[in-house]
């Protein structure tokens, strides 16, 4: 499901975020992407839904190479995508099922299909009795269940998470990589990057280390 072959991602100023990276992701794998600050994980994440291009390598995700995925095909690859992030990205003048249903604007999704789908969903994480609040009413644990919510609706095969536990406590950290895990365990591919060993640690799944912009360990 995701290919990377010998991929290195040079910013500008020969500033090396990643270097020679080789992996393979199977279609229904939960793979933990972690590694010190800085290692260059948001940046493999990027690289995945082509918000960044390699510098060498070669990437295929669904099968596709990305270096030849025309421009004008980007948004075909990330509506099979979904992403969250550590400080949940969610409109703040929008209520929680505004921020949902926002994510299926684009598509072609009847209005009466689009709210079922989005009240399943709310149901599902327990966000139901909360759908007209704003993100400021929400807790960080809530919002990033919106976040979540956001991502589901559109029915993604991939789902990336860069850092969603950064901003959260304990407690809200465990009940998001249940979300993930459950998430996964109903057929999605997740990635999570995180710094945090500890709480990756906790779950025993693959694990991907970065340290100094290489791949260290597969595990
Ligand atoms: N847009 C950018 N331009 C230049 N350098 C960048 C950019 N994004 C990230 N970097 C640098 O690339 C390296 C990897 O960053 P990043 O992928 O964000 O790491 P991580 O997510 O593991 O903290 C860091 O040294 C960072 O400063
Ligand atoms: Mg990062």
């Amino acid at each position: 499901m995701i290919t990377f072959e010998n991929v290195t991602k040079v910013y500008q100023k020969d500033w090396v975020a990643l270097q020679d990276i080789t992996f393979f992701i199977e279609k229904g794998e939960f793979v933990f992407i972690n590694g010190p600050t800085g290692a260059g994980k948001s940046t493999l994440l990027k690289l995945i839904y082509k918000d960044e291009e390699p510098t060498k390598g070669t990437i295929k995700v669904f099968d596709e190479n990305l270096r030849f995925l025309k421009k004008k095909h980007i948004p075909r690859l990330r509506r099979k995508i979904g992403v969250i992030f550590q400080d949940f990205k969610l409109l703040q003048d929008r209520t929680l099922e505004e921020n949902v249903a926002f994510a299926l604007e684009v598509t072609d999704t009847s209005p009466r299909d689009l709210r079922k789908k989005m009240m399943g969903i709310l149901t599902y994480l327990r966000l139901s009795h909360k759908k007209f609040s704003y993100p400021y009413q929400l807790s960080g644990g809530e919002q990033q269940k919106v976040a979540i919510a956001r991502a589901l609706v559109r029915d993604p095969y991939i789902l990336l998470a860069d850092e969603p536990t950064g901003n959260l406590d304990v407690k809200s950290s465990q009940e998001i990589i249940d979300i993930l895990c459950d998430v996964n365990y109903k057929g999605t591919t997740v990635l999570m990057a995180t710094h945090d060993l500890k709480l990756a640690k906790k779950v025993k799944k693959r694990m991907l280390v970065i340290e100094n912009n290489k791949l260290v360990l597969d595990k």
